[in-house]
Order: C-alpha cells, then structure tokens, then sequence
C-alpha cells in the first residue's frame, strides 16, 4: 500500500448504514469513496449474466479469470468494471442478493477482489466499506470502524431501499435474507466479519446519517492529531 495514502476502514453488516455513512464522510473529507460489496455483487451478477452456476466454486473461478476488470471514478465513487461494463443497480437486484454471500466466501474470488481494491490506493486517500477491510483488506489503517443496527431496523431500512428501486419483496423476505447473509458472511472460513481490532463500534439505529458522519470524522481528525498526521482537513 502507498504509505501516503489515508485509508479509513468502515465495516458492518447489510443495512447497516455503511454505505450512507461511507460515501458521506468521503465527501466530507474529500476522499474516494469504494464499495467493495458492489464488487462481489457485481462478480456475481456477471455469473449469473453468463449462466454459471455460483455454487460451482471452480467455474466461478474461472470465469473471473477470463472477464476485465478495471475501475472509473463516477462523482467521488468507485465502479468497478466487467469486461467494460459496470452493472449499476442490476446488483442490487434479489436474484443477486440471494447468491452474493455464496460467491463472496470463495477465497479464490476473495483475493482477486482484495488484490485489486488494494490498488485502488493509487486513487488517492480512500473510504473503503466492507466486512474485512480493517481486519484484512488495510489490517495497518489506523481509521477502524464497525457499524451495527438491530436487525429490525437494517431489514426496515433495505425494504425501504428495495421500494425505493420499484422492486417487489415482503419484509419477512427481506429480513430472511439479511439473517441467512449476516450467517454466511459471519461463518465462513476466509476473511469472515468481524469487529476489527482496534474498531470503533457505531449504533447507527441511535443516530441520523449526519450524527453518524460527525462522530467518524471526529473521531479520525482527533486520532489524526493524536498522531501528528497532516493529511485531514
Ligand atoms: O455490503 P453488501 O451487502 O453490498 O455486500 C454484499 C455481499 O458481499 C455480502 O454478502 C458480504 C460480501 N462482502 C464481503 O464478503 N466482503 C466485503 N469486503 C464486502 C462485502
């Protein structure tokens, strides 16, 4: 990693608020801001494009050996890529939804995506969101945090997040597959979520996304100073 670039780790469940909080504290402080979720939904959104079978580790694989991928930054955020084409919301669909944990827990596919989101440094200083960006992706970033809401009110949000796109689903099929993710995610054998060392933990069902952007950045301009870091303005 470039040593003179500020990474600021923010990892958390689904709905947990990570990605309003993330992109808002990168426009606050003038970052890049990186969804590394999009990434593995968009790795499975192309499996799926191309019919292969995403609880077929080795095609899997392979086919991510065979696609391009390669990163544009669109109004302060990242898109990565596939063989040209970046799959916007089409990621965000239930079809993805339900298999996105399956091909994220392939360590092969694991390393590709960290190898390239390391690289993204090369961006400039960085807000990357995730599961394992603190505990694998940037383990050295002193800027740790882990945002977490009761389920309830993560299944509410993505409900809220799903009718917003015109997309039908019930609330109970929402909060299902949250619960089954949250499961997978947290059990797996590579990279699993977890609470970083180090983290700083946010409740983000107690705050507005303006409370939770102001205590991140607080809390990384009192810990810049601490350090002596001249890089936050
Ligand atoms: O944050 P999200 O809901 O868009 O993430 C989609 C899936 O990708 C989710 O099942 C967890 C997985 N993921 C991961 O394993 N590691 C990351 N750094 C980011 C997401």
């Amino acid at each position: 990693m470039n040593e003179s670039v500020t990474v600021i780790a923010i990892d958390g469940p689904s709905a947990s608020g990570k990605s309003t909080v993330s992109r808002s504290v990168a426009k606050r402080l003038g970052f890049v801001h990186v969804d590394t979720g999009a990434m593995y939904r968009a790795v499975t959104w192309k499996a799926i494009e191309g019919g292969v079978n995403v609880e077929d580790n080795i095609a899997v694989i392979g086919m991510l050996h065979t696609v391009k991928i390669s990163f544009a930054v669109v109004e302060g955020t990242v898109r990565m890529l596939i063989d040209g084409v970046w799959p916007g919301d089409a990621v965000r669909e239930p079809r993805v939804a339900d298999k996105v944990s399956i091909v994220a827990a392939i360590p092969e596919v694991r390393e590709i995506l960290v190898h390239h989101q390391r690289s993204l440094t090369s961006l400039g200083n960085l807000v990357v969101e995730g599961r394992d960006i603190g505990s694998v992706v940037f383990p050295h970033t002193p800027y740790k945090f882990y945002l977490d809401a009761d389920p309830a009110v993560r299944a509410q949000r993505r409900q809220k997040d799903f009718a917003a796109a015109n997309i039908q689903t019930s609330t109970d099929a929402v909060a299902k597959n949250l619960q089954t993710r949250d499961r997978i995610d947290s059990q797996r054998a590579t990279a699993p979520l977890q609470i970083a060392l180090g983290a700083t933990v946010i409740d983000t069902g107690h705050f507005n996304i303006d409370e939770c952007t102001k205590i991140v950045v607080d809390h990384i301009r009192q810990q810049s100073t601490r350090r002596g870091a001249t890089t936050l303005s």
